[in-house]
């Protein structure tokens, strides 16, 4: 089991190792590091039940930046063993509950063209693809798809 909540210092090092283990161009640990201190920044983390004491505490995670009424997905990830649990949608769909009430209007993010998994989770729980960057991520270089979801529509 897991619960899931806002990220604390103590998650930092296991968000900067994931993404160093799943991504290309990883965000570091002093990026990370500095979103706790950034106020339109809301990170999410799946925390193993028992916490600080897990060898790996950390299942799952997306990070979000909001400005007024939007707000941009950073990063999703769930750790390899982890996945296939419904943690990932989880996690969207408890970052779209916390940014209702702070007046976010949509959610945009892009993903990877050939990333199978993720565009089926994003498609599942209602993002539509409004557009699509050339070129946008490297090693290896692949267009974007900017996907897109409204919360005006949902309680
Ligand atoms: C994409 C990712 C975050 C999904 O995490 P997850 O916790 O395994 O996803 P969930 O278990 O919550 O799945 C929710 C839905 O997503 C879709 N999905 C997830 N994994 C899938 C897969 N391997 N193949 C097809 N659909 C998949 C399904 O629709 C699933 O719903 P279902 O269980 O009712 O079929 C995970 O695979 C991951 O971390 N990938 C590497 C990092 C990444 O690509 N991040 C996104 C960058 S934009």
């Amino acid at each position: 089991m897991y619960q899931i909540i806002s990220m604390c210092e103590r998650h930092v090092p296991y968000i900067a190792a994931l993404e160093a283990q799943v991504f290309s161009a990883p965000w570091d640990e002093a990026s990370i590091q500095g979103e706790l201190e950034n106020s339109l920044a809301l990170w999410l983390i799946a925390e193993d039940e028992g916490g600080e004491g897990k060898e790996k505490p950390v299942l799952g995670y997306v990070g979000s930046q909001s400005c007024f009424e939007d707000a941009d997905i950073l990063s999703v990830c769930v750790a390899p063993e982890a996945r296939c649990r419904g943690i990932a949608e989880a996690l969207m769909l408890e970052l779209e509950r916390r940014l209702r009430p702070k007046g976010v209007e949509k959610i945009t993010l892009e993903v990877r063209a050939s990333n199978v998994p993720a565009i089926a989770l994003y498609s599942k729980i209602g993002y539509a693809k409004v557009g699509t960057r050339r070129n946008y991520y490297e090693k290896p270089r692949e267009d974007a798809l900017i996907l897109q979801k409204s919360l005006l529509s949902e309680p």
